[in-house]
Order: C-alpha cells, then structure tokens, then sequence
C-alpha cells in the first residue's frame, strides 16, 4: 500500500509536542552573545545624533553598532553609488529613517537582559520630516508599480468601456482592506557566526538559499561561504519568504562583536520592519445581462507601498481568470506611505482580491435575484480566459456540488434577514477559492543504506506545513521502504537546492525532485540485483523489477525476491547515492495550472450587538492529488481560520500623526483562536493532476485562507442585508 495520499501522522510531530525540534534561537553555540534591535521613534527624517558612550560602558556590553559604525556593505551587482545593498532593507549604512520602528541601532552584550538595559539607554537626536502616513492622501498621488513582466500593472481585453455603458445590469462598488501582518508563532530569529570568511546563519526563513544569495552579496563573498541551517520554521505566512533587515544586522554585529550572536525579533517588532500586507482600495465595475451572464469586468486597484522599496498586492491577478467574459480591464496603483516595505501574505493578491471580486459577484447576484452559486455557473471558465489555454484540470463545478451538498445549500432561502435563529440573524454565504499551481525548478538526492534504511534530502523548509511526512512519504513509496526506515532532511544550504517556500509550491516542485532521486537510487540498486549471479533476480528485466517493503522482487516472478539490504551487503556495503532534479517543462506554456474551490460560510449575527460568530464553514478543494490526508485537511483547514481572521479581526492600527502602530502585540492584534473557530467541514475532489507534474498535486498551502473574507461578508448580508465593503467585519459596522 502506498503511504502517499493516506493520512498520516507528521514524521516530527514527536520532536516538536516534546520540544526536541529546535527553532533558529535555540541553537547554543560557544560564546554566543545577545543582540536587540533598537528601532526609531519617527516616521520619516534623520537620525541627527546617537550618544552611545553611556550604553557601551554599561555591564556585559560588547559593541554598540550604529550607522557611524557599521560594516560598510557591498552595493548590488550592477548597481552604482550609494544603493543599499538590499534595495528593502535598513542596514545601518546612513542616518535615513523612513518608518516608525525602523531599525536604527543595534546592542549586542553578554546577556539578552544587558542587551536591553544599554538599549534603552542610547541617546538618540531625530531631525523630523514630514511623513506621509494617510492612505487616502497618499492614493491621490498614486502611481505605477515598477514593470514586472508576470505581473502587468494594466491588462485589458474586449471592449470594457463600451461593454459597461451597454450593460443592463451594472454594478459600482469599493472594497477596502487594511494593514496586516503575519504574526507567525515564532518571531524571526537570527543567530550569526563567522569563522573567517566563512558565515553561518541559524535562521528562521522560508528561503535558505536566498538568504545565503543577499548574505553572500552584502558581505561580498562566494555563496559557498555561507551556510544557512533552519530545520524547523515555527509558521511564515510570508514573512519570512524575504531576508529582512535583521538577519544582515546580526552578521555585521556578530562581526564587530568578534563571536557569534543571537538577534531574536521582540513581537513588537514583528509589526514593520518584517514585511505586511499592504492595505488596498478596490474599485469593482461589472456589467452584465439580466440572466447573470457577465459581459465586462473593470478592477482596478491602488495598494499601499513604502519609501524603501515598492511591494504590489496583485490583487488583480484572479480577477484576471476567474470567469469567462469577454471584456476585462484591471489595474494596479501604488500609494506610498512612510512604512516599513511590505511583502507577500498569506496567498498575496488572491486573498484580498478574491475579497472584492467574490464579494462584489454576491452583490450582483443579489441584484438580479439570482442564487450566487447559479451566477458563477453561468459564468464559469472552462479555459484560462486570460492566456485562452486548457487549464491542467479544473474540477470547480464539482467543488460547487459536494460543498453545497454538505452545507444544504438548497435550504437557503434568498432575501437578506430571511433566516432566523431565535433571536439571531442567520446568514449562508459562498465563494470562490482560486489560488494559481506555482511550480519551480529543485533538487533532491537519496542514499539507500547497508542496513536497508536510507537517507533522502533536499534543502526545502518544515514550517509547520509538513514538508518532512510529505517528503518521507514521497521516498518511501519510491524507494519501497517503510516510511519508518526513511529520513528526510532538510533546511541546510549543504543539501542539494530547492526554492522558497512560498506561492504554496513545495510539494509541487520539491515532490518531483524527491521522486526522481529515489527512483533513480533504487533504479542503481535494481541494476546492480539483476547483474550480480548471487542474486534471486540474476538476469531479470529492470523494468520488471519493482521494490516494496524493503525487498526488491519480479514482477511476473515475485517468489524471485532479495532484501535491499542483501544486495548492498554482497557488494561491499557501500551505500547507494542518487542526485536529481526535477523543474517544469512545456506544460507551463500549453496549459495554466490553477487550483479551485468553494467555500460556505454560515453567520449569526446579534443584531443588538453586531457581533458575528461563525459556526460553520464547509469547503470543497481541487488540489490535485491530496499528498497526505491528515495534514493536507489541516493546511486548509488552517487557511480557512486565516480567512475568519480576516473577515472578521485582522487590522493593524497605525497612528496617524506619529507612524507608530498602535496594536504590535499578540494582545490587541485579534487573530483567531480556538474559541472562534466553529466546525470546519474541508473536503477534496483529490484527481491527479498530471498535466502539472508526476505526483499530480499542486499546492495547498494558500488556497485555504481564498474566497473566505468574501463567503463571510456574503454571508453577513445574507443574515443582515447589510453590506460591509471593509474587512475586517467588527460589530461597530453592523450597528
Ligand atoms: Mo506565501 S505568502 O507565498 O509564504
């Protein structure tokens, strides 16, 4: 029986319940010092002067870096002047500050507790500038993103300007979303250490191998002088796809301070200097005729960016390919605001995006009197209606269908306030999921050892999503081992490569390369069987020879059959080494791999309150092929909690007249908890997608947190007929 596709308890799930699995900041190394960042106070100006002389005479202090100080780094390659480094962060390398709670010192002592009493004892002089932090000021002055080729700041198709004016059913609407930030469990963590030109970095990141490029590059050594080790990521969302500030600072400090050093994020700063989801206004216009069928729809959208560097939401990107239509015009603007520079967030662009688009579909259902599910039906894209090719599979209808089946969608009833739970106002409201299958070029090698066991890896990242039971399962059923005598290693740059996980990809590229090394592994093994005369498959056909349970047999003759382990015993006992790599080919240009869903949400609503709970949300995904059963549900379902997140509490607070954000704590930003969270029913169509790659699955690590905000506030209006166009849903806005 194949270990891929059952539901299968996590590989590390002992390590971690018994805190044996450790994170970046807990690894002791000799000598190891305690770094903190101190941050600006201000928005936007100049550090005009930083005393200090006072800090660095302080008990167990060892070195006060500061932009007088700093080790000078390399500009970019190809760049010229002054350019920083790393064109999104502040390294220390002038007196500019460009958001409140930029990092602009950094005290490194014996202890974390002398770190932070010299810390607190830096003087430090600002010279103020205006800072621009008014997001509807900013957007008057909007302008374009920097050219990305993927990423078209303006797309249009068909007639959009005529197709509107002729529509007979129009729609007008804005959507806004705010500030967030990730707030993975555990902060960032960096812990530094040089031994001559050679640095290695314990970090906490969705990317050891971009962190070892821009490391590399700032300090202006070979790649291959920088290791960075990170085999367990407590959760990233994004945040830490990007090497940020701190990872730099602690190099350069662990420099200046002559012995590694350790720079733990305080939570606070987890709010600006890491990345955010930028906020968004959405304007959404769409015609259609009287039965449902859309003729035009116009998105266009301004997110908020930095000073430092720019980041843009694409938040059109699934209006882009959602439905069939024949005339589409998006857009995206910029609106620059004295911040630290945002990033990617949980599934970036589709989760604000779908937001607008699903929620403003709800609207125009509503207006036709039409059912919401019947609308998108009638609209439904049976090709990429942007790039006019086949998807690589599309099972959407079928999501529609067994979501709406478990939830009992045909007992709703259609006028907003029509449904009743005693004296609470009942709600039902559905969406789209849509997040793209993202797939890059990794690399993987498998060790079939002497005793039968073996070793496969790949430098990928375990941030919780649980890369090393997918992974294990993947080589195990390969390799026909047991996945008890199979280890799966990852996170060290010293393993063959595999790229960021972000964009919900590893699975989709990391899977393949880890299938093709153990296949080749085994194939070598097979090889060596049927031409060694001791062997029970002497002179069998390779291609008949299959593995299982740790035996390598005949397929027509399986009473021919020999351990693994007796075949590398007989030659030596030389284990058994295989590299491979696996990347997209010309399935990219013929086709578009995109995966689907739909999601139910159900509200109640207390209409003297105006506080929503959600007792229940169903969802029904096409993935492809679900890896494992167990953590697979809990990826999604952990995707739609994000979503109840940010329907109904994620927002950032910043304070106007200072830059400070005002609720940088675990406290007053709301996420989820347990006691928010009602049943979550997540089911999967689960075919293959082989279009896409050998192991027929896509991703699953964003399309969870899609279409949720836009089911709940669809579902807010079932029960209220009110329409909330700005997340997050809180009771002030239904009162
Ligand atoms: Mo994801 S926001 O691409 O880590």
């Amino acid at each position: 029986m194949s270990a891929v596709g059952q539901a299968i308890d996590r590989v590390d799930g002992r390590l971690k319940v018994t805190g044996r699995a450790s994170f970046a900041a807990e690894h002791a190394l000799p000598r190891l010092a305690h770094a903190v960042i101190v941050t600006s106070t201000i928005a936007h100006g100049r550090v005009a002067s930083i005393d200090s002389a006072h800090a660095a005479r302080m008990r167990g202090v060892i070195v006060v870096m500061t932009h007088h100080n700093a080790p000078r780094l390399a500009p970019p390659a190809g760049a010229s002047g002054d350019q920083p480094p790393a064109p999104a962060l502040t390294l220390l390398q002038d007196e500019r500050v460009r958001y409140n709670g930029q990092p602009i010192a950094v005290v490194v002592a014996d202890t974390l507790e002398h770190a932070h009493d010299a810390a607190r004892h830096l003087e430090v002089r600002y010279m103020r500038e205006a800072a621009q932090l008014d997001f509807n000021q900013a957007k008057q002055g909007s302008r374009k993103p920097k050219a990305q080729p993927e990423r078209p700041s303006d797309t249009s198709r068909g007639n959009p300007a005529g197709s509107l004016a002729r529509a007979p059913q129009r729609l007008d609407v804005v959507y806004t979303t705010p500030l967030e930030n990730h707030n993975p469990m555990e902060p960032h963590a960096t812990i530094a250490a040089w031994d001559g030109e050679r640095l290695t970095l314990h970090d906490a990141t969705q990317n050891i191998s971009g962190v070892r490029k821009v490391a590399a590059q700032a300090f202006g050594i070979m790649a291959d002088k920088v290791r960075v080790v990170s085999p367990f990521v407590g959760g990233g969302f994004g945040c830490k796809g990007t090497t940020w500030s701190h990872v730099l600072l602690a190099a350069m400090a662990a420099r200046l301070a002559g012995s590694p050093v350790k720079l733990a994020l305080e939570r606070t700063q987890m709010f600006g200097p890491v990345g955010a989801r930028p906020m968004t206004e959405q304007r959404l216009q769409i015609g259609a005729a009287q039965d449902g069928k859309l003729a035009v729809i116009v998105h266009d959208t301004i997110s908020s960016t930095s000073f430092i560097d720019d980041f843009t939401e694409p938040c059109t990107s699934v209006t882009r390919k959602q439905y069939a239509c024949e005339s589409l015009r998006t857009s995206q603007r910029l609106a620059t605001l004295h911040l630290g520079v945002p990033t990617y967030m949980r599934a970036p662009g589709e989760s604000s995006g779908s937001f607008a688009l699903e929620a403003a579909m709800d609207e125009l259902a509503h207006a036709l009197k039409m059912d919401p599910i019947a609308l998108r039906l009638h609209n439904y894209a049976e090709r990429d209606p942007e790039k006019d090719v086949p998807w690589t599979g599309k099972a959407l209808r079928e999501c529609f269908r067994a979501g709406a089946e478990r939830f009992g969608w045909a007992r709703r009833t259609l006028a907003p306030g029509s449904m009743r739970v005693g004296r609470e106002l009942l709600g039902w409201g559905v969406a789209t999921a849509a997040y793209p299958g993202n797939r890059r070029p990794a690399k993987a090698s498998a060790t079939i050892h002497a005793d039968g066991s073996a070793t496969v890896s790949s430098g990928s990242h375990e941030l919780g999503t649980g890369t090393y039971t997918v992974m294990t399962q993947i080589a195990a059923d390969a390799l026909g081992l047991p996945m008890s005598k199979v280890t799966f290693e990852l996170g060290d740059t010293r393993l063959p490569e595999a790229p960021v996980s972000g964009g919900s990809q590893t699975v989709a590229s990391v899977g393949p390369a880890v299938l093709a090394a153990a296949r080749a592994a085994r194939d070598k093994l097979v090889g060596m069987a049927v031409a060694d005369a001791a062997s029970p498959l002497a002179g069998a056909f390779a291609g008949d020879v299959e593995a299982g349970d740790g035996w390598l047999f005949v397929r027509s003759a399986p009473t021919r059959r020999e351990p693994m382990a007796a075949i590398i015993a007989r030659h030596g006992g030389q284990p058994i080494s295989a590299d491979a790599g696996a990347e997209p080919g010309d399935e990219k240009r013929q086709f578009t791999a995109h995966s689907f869903g739909a999601v139910f949400v159900e509200v109640r609503v207390d209409p003297e309150l105006g506080t929503v709970r959600v007792p229940r949300v169903v969802a029904h995904y096409d993935v492809g092929r679900l890896m494992n059963a167990k953590t697979g549900r809990s990826q999604l379902i952990g995707g739609i909690v994000w979503g109840i997140g940010m329907g109904l509490m994620e927002k950032t607070e910043l304070d106007l007249a200072s830059g400070r954000i005002l609720n940088a704590n675990l406290a007053d930003y709301h996420v989820p908890v347990n006691a928010d969270i009602g049943l979550i029913d997540v089911g999967v169509v689960g075919t293959a997608d082989t279009h896409f790659n050998d192991l027929g699955a896509r991703g699953i690590g964003e399309i969870g947190i899609t279409g949720v905000a836009a089911a709940l506030s669809n579902a807010v209006y079932h029960a209220t007929g009110k329409r909330i166009r700005d997340l997050p849903i809180t009771p002030d806005k239904l009162l």
